[in-house]
């Protein structure tokens, strides 16, 4: 597994890499992390275009402390080898890949990288929207400790699409415990899908209030009204963070000493809730180092 700085990926925001107005406007928008697609959002004679400007505007630098992450297209597209060369050379923190259906995907998308000489940290991220991706998601995911994987995204309008289902959430439940399953079992992140009805931002907080409940990290995005949302939701909250702080100084009062469970606030509190706490306190902290 590649080693890699933890960062907040609580709104991660997709732009079409040919809207050069979206890529000036990602510099000054508050989104944990930026999705530069060349893929669903160009159309096949704006690829080559929209490359080199996802390029451009990363060897520009102007991000700051925002990840920066280029979906290329799939495998079985002619642009794949030219997207997998071009960005495998440039700064981004991640090659995100679409359609992705194996194991066998991954190790060779990862060797792709690796031929290019990319940096050692340059991620793979991959597209969990096949209904193939979903049967093999154990195998996926096990792979990440011998190559660059590591983050799922889902992509729920193309699940829908290849399942013949609706856009209907709670269709895809078995697909997102599968995948959430199988991604924390290897040690992986995991980012929600889009919400397609960017002017509903009542119905897009319920859907990230779900998706935190479910163990997303994040959501991704497809409109910059949604950013603040996501970051509020997915942060931990004042609640959270009293009760985390609480549970902290109880296990550390000398009375608790060597105990393995006790009473915080009322409820049975173990040393796993410890450790959910600690977990909840660090995120707390890079959420409020990455927004100085
Ligand atoms: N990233 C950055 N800026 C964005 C943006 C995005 N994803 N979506 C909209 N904006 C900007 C617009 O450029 C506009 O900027 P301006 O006020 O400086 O002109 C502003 O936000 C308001 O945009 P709005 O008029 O509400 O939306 P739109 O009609 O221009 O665009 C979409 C609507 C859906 C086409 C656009 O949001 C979009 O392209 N989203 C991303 C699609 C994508 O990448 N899909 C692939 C993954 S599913
Ligand atoms: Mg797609």
């Amino acid at each position: 597994m590649i080693e890699t700085s933890f960062h907040p990926r609580r709104s991660c925001l997709y732009m079409p890499a040919s809207n050069a107005r979206a890529l000036e406007k990602a510099k000054t928008l508050p989104a944990d992390t930026i999705i530069l697609d060349l893929e669903d959002a160009v159309a096949p004679d704006a690829k080559d275009d929209a490359r080199d400007a996802a390029c451009n505007a990363l060897a520009d630098g102007a991000y700051g402390k925002r990840e920066m992450v280029v979906r290329v297209n799939a495998m079985d597209t002619p642009w794949f080898a030219d997207d997998m060369k071009s960005v495998s050379a440039s700064k981004a923190s991640a090659i995100l890949v679409p359609k992705v259906c194996s194991a066998a995907d991954i190790v060779k998308i990862s060797e792709i990288i690796d031929g290019e000489n990319a940096s050692d940290g340059l991620q793979l991220w991959a597209m969990i929207e096949m209904p193939m991706a979903v049967l093999n998601i154990a195998p996926i995911a096990e792979t990440a400790s011998s190559t660059r994987l590591t983050t799922f995204v889902m992509g729920f309008n193309d699940l829908a699409k290849e399942m013949r289902a609706e856009q209907d959430r709670t269709l895809f439940t078995p697909a997102i415990a599968q995948t959430i399953m199988a991604g924390r079992a290897f040690g992986l992140n995991i980012l929600d899908s889009v919400y397609n009805d960017f002017k509903d931002p009542d119905g897009f907080e319920q859907e990230c209030r779900q998706a935190k409940a479910y163990g997303f990290d994040g959501k991704t995005l497809i409109h910059p009204a949604q950013i603040d949302i996501a970051n509020r939701e997915f942060a931990p909250n004042e609640d959270k963070i009293i009760e985390a702080l609480a549970i902290i100084a109880a296990f550390k009062d000398p009375a608790n000493a060597g105990k393995g469970v006790i009473t915080v606030d009322g409820k049975m509190t173990e040393l796993l809730h410890l450790q959910q706490a600690e977990q909840t306190i660090a995120l707390a902290e890079v959420i409020a180092a990455a927004s100085q």
